[in-house]
This record gives C-alpha cells, sequence and structure tokens, in this order.
C-alpha cells in the first residue's frame, strides 16, 4: 500500500490551461494492438500512468520488443512497438504481473486465450480482489481454460489455437468485458457477436478498426469474424477525459474559476461528463472537434463556475461516467448535492469505491449516505477538511484532492501515491492552477 501523504490546502481559485495525460484507455488498446500486428507501429502521446506501463511490462514479458523514444510530462512518451503477428505472442518465462491494472489483466487475457501456451498474471493486493469471472465465463466457452483463486487474480490462462466464435451478452455492462472477448474473437473461428444491454466505450471498436480490422456495430451488437491481420500504424492518444475531470470539477466548483483544458479525447462514449457538469450547473464550452488519428475525435473544452445545483445520475447513465463518480461526488461537497443509483460495479473497482468515498468525505465534514448500489451527498455545510486514506485507489486519492479544495481547513491524504496509477503530475498540475 501507497504511505505518501499529501496535504492540499482550499483554494481560493483554479485558473490555468491543462494538457491531461495520454488516454489510459485507448494507450492500452494501442499498444496490445500494436504488439499483435504486422510490422512496427509508432505511439504518440502514451499515458505516463503506472498502469500503462503494466500493459506495456507484460507485454515485453510476451516476447514483444518496443523502444521509448521520447517522455515529456505533458505530451507523453512516444512508443515503437514491434508486432509480432496474429497469434504471434511467445510464452512468457515468468508470471506476468499487471501491477493494480484491471484493463491490462481482463484485455491481455483477451489476446492470451488464443496462444497455446500457458500464461500466468497476477497483480498487486487491490487486482488480487477483482472479479475475473466476467471474463472467465466467456473465454472459456470460446475454448481457454483458466485456473483462478476463487475467480479472482492470479489467473493461470491455458491458451488454444483453435477459439470459437461466440454469442455473448455479458451481465454487467463493462468495456474491458465486452473487449476481451473481442480480442478473443479476432482470433477465433466464426463470426463473434457481443451483445450490449447498456454502451460502454468503444475504444476497443475503433483501435481495431484504426489497425485495419473490419468491427461492425448493428444497433446494440458488434460483429468480429476472427483471421483478419492488423496492419502496423502511426497513432496519437488524445488526453484523457476521466483525468481532465478532475480540472472541469474544480473549475466547476470555486467561484471565479476557469480552466481550459486542451487536447482532450471528446468520443462521445466520454463525454457524458460534460452533459452532467452542466446539469450542475457549470458552464462548459467545447471547441471544434478535431477528426483525431483514426477514428478518436479530440479538442479543447472550457469550464467555467457557476451556481450549483442538485444532480440525480440516473443507472442508465452510470457506464458513461463509471470513472468521474468519485469526483462527480467531491463537486457535490462543494454545494449542490447529488443522487447515485445503480452504480454497484463502484464496489469492485480499485477499491469498494462507496464505502471508501463515503468513508473519507465523512471524515472530511460531509454528509453522505451510502446504499448498496450507490450514495447520496448533501451539500448542506462547507468541509472542514480531515485526515483521509486513498486506499489503493487513484481516482480516491484525486477525488479527495478536488473536494479538499473548498473546505476551510487543510487536508491530509494519505496513499496520495497512488494518483501515479493513471496520473503521475496530478498534484504538480494542482499546485500550478492554484490562482
Ligand atoms: C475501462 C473500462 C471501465 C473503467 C476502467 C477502464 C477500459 O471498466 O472503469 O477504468 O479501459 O475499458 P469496466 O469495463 O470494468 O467498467
Amino acid at each position: 500500500m501507497s504511505s505518501d501523504v499529501v496535504v492540499v490546502k482550499p483554494a481560493a481559485r483554479v485558473h490555468g490551461r491543462v494538457r491531461p495525460p495520454g488516454d489510459k484507455s485507448i494507450s492500452h488498446r494501442y499498444a496490445m494492438l500494436a504488439a499483435i500486428a504486422d510490422g512496427a507501429s509508432a505511439i504518440h502521446g502514451y499515458s505516463t500512468g503506472a498502469d500503462c506501463a503494466s500493459t506495456l511490462r507484460c507485454l515485453g514479458g510476451l516476447g514483444v520488443q518496443m523502444r521509448e523514444e521520447g517522455r515529456d510530462p505533458v505530451r507523453g512518451l512516444d512508443l515503437r512497438i514491434s508486432g509480432r503477428g496474429l497469434r504471434g505472442l511467445s510464452a512468457p518465462a515468468a508470471v506476468l504481473d499487471a501491477g493494480n491494472s484491471g484493463s491490462t489483466i481482463r484485455m491481455l487475457a483477451g489476446i492470451l486465450a488464443a496462444h497455446p501456451f500457458q500464461t500466468s498474471l497476477t497483480g498487486d493486493d487491490s487486482l488480487r480482489r477483482r472479479p475475473m469471472r466476467r471474463i472467465i465465463g466467456p473465454l472459456e466457452r470460446m475454448g481457454a481454460r483458466f485456473v483462478s483463486t476463487d475467480g479472482r487474480p492470479p489467473l493461470t490462462i491455458e491458451g488454444t489455437a483453435h477459439l470459437k466464435a461466440i454469442d455473448f451478452e455479458p451481465d454487467v455492462p463493462s468495456a474491458q468485458v465486452k473487449s476481451a472477448v473481442l480480442l478473443a474473437g479476432l482470433h477465433a473461428e466464426g463470426t463473434t457477436l457481443v451483445r450490449e444491454a447498456l454502451p460502454t466505450r468503444d475504444h476497443t471498436e475503433r483501435a481495431l478498426q484504426a489497425f485495419g480490422v473490419d468491427v461492425r456495430r448493428d444497433g446494440s451488437v458488434l460483429s468480429i469474424t476472427g483471421g483478419e491481420r492488423l496492419h502496423a500504424r502511426d497513432l496519437q492518444v488524445p488526453g484523457d477525459m476521466s483525468s481532465a475531470a478532475f480540472w472541469m470539477v474544480a473549475a466547476s466548483a470555486i467561484p471565479g474559476s476557469e480552466v481550459v483544458i486542451e487536447d482532450v479525447g471528446l468520443n462521445p462514449t466520454r463525454t457524458a461528463i460534460l452533459d452532467i457538469l452542466r446539469r450542475f450547473g457549470a458552464r462548459v464550452d467545447v471547441g471544434e472537434s478535431r477528426g483525431g488519428d483514426l477514428g478518436e475525435p479530440l479538442g479543447a473544452i472550457v469550464v467555467r463556475h457557476a451556481e450549483l445545483r442538485d444532480v440525480t445520475i440516473a443507472p442508465d447513465e452510470v457506464p458513461g461516467v463509471i470513472d468521474e463518480l468519485p469526483v462527480l461526488a467531491a463537486l457535490a461537497t462543494h454545494g449542490g448535492g447529488l443522487v447515485v443509483t445503480g452504480a454497484q460495479e463502484l464496489r469492485v473497482k480499485e477499491s469498494d469505491r462507496i464505502s471508501a468515498l463515503a468513508d473519507g468525505l465523512r471524515r472530511m465534514g460531509a454528509e453522505i449516505d451510502e446504499q448498496s448500489d450507490g450514495f447520496q451527498v448533501r451539500a448542506t455545510r462547507r468541509l472542514r477538511g480531515g485526515e483521509v486514506h486513498a486506499k489503493d485507489d487513484h481516482r480516491l486519492a484525486m477525488a479527495f484532492a478536488i473536494a479538499a479544495l473548498g473546505a476551510s481547513g487543510p487536508t491530509t491524504i494519505h496513499g496520495a501515491g497512488a494518483a501515479a496509477v493513471s496520473y503521475p503530475e496530478f498534484f504538480s498540475v494542482l499546485e500550478s492552477l492554484r490562482a
């Protein structure tokens, strides 16, 4: 468990321009697809977060050659990845460590299911508590075999060169599960269908298309036919909307604030946060969206404070803001109020995000009720600040920091180093935005 301690003082207002780190979801996908493409791909603006480094480490363990050609705290990493072609990964010599990253272990499992060797994957304490049956079920139906610890990592995957296509409807709306099955379907005999009851982020579909693979959507049904080879590409990763959310919330929350977010991904499956900020009352302007590289749009966003109102987030909106719910709870502590239901998935994220969030915000003076599938924040009084723990969860470390900006006194965040999982530069950017 990270022991780093950061003290966050209240802010009079926040002001400035930010280029968020490269999108974490897109970085994982571009690296994995580059690894199984024919030829060498270049990826620019790859996330500086520890999770995306975990993906690279695992790919390295599977024989993928890569080179870091540049590193900048704002523009991210420039990588060159030599693809090994479809089913070209090699058996690892040791257990692969996915660190804190659910996306790494779940999506890589879809690719490894199609490789005829054994791979063992593990992770940190948080990852070893997270449910994997959601990917084990469909990947076993396709022909792979898994050994797990009661449905949790460590996982041993026995892949096969003869995966079979399936027709699959996940029981939880999850882009990671959808992606694991699509990536296995890319290698399977026949056409794999994934039926999405609620839409989730579509970066895998877009990334597969960018690498030249035909993935189709017909209403809520996705299809992919196995056997198509991927072509190496030169790709730019847009800024991460879920990281930008911290600054957009800070600007919405504190009177007199204005923050400009540059080069942020504007994929419509990630922009629901903008609509919710507007419902809170914030003034949100989206600059013209440029068609980004091969299918991921990006652009600039300006967020300004206005009087906050009460907001309710309905269950069918939850997948669109699943990673932003902790910081939206932080927003409600500044004023307004927030009711969230249908968000039971929060209990199986990097921490039990409902109870850890309620515990932390309460320690700072918030009035928050916890339900099995959500929470309610009542903005009846100003936070006083206090001492909180991030519980190995990057989004909680950062959400507590944003709540702390509106408190009357300082907040001490234990385990604040967890922010490095997705946003290593977070606390220095926070200081630079204090007006
Ligand atoms: C992600 C999907 C979401 C999200 C996670 C990243 C992805 O998880 O919470 O941070 O990259 O596909 P689920 O798909 O499990 O909801």
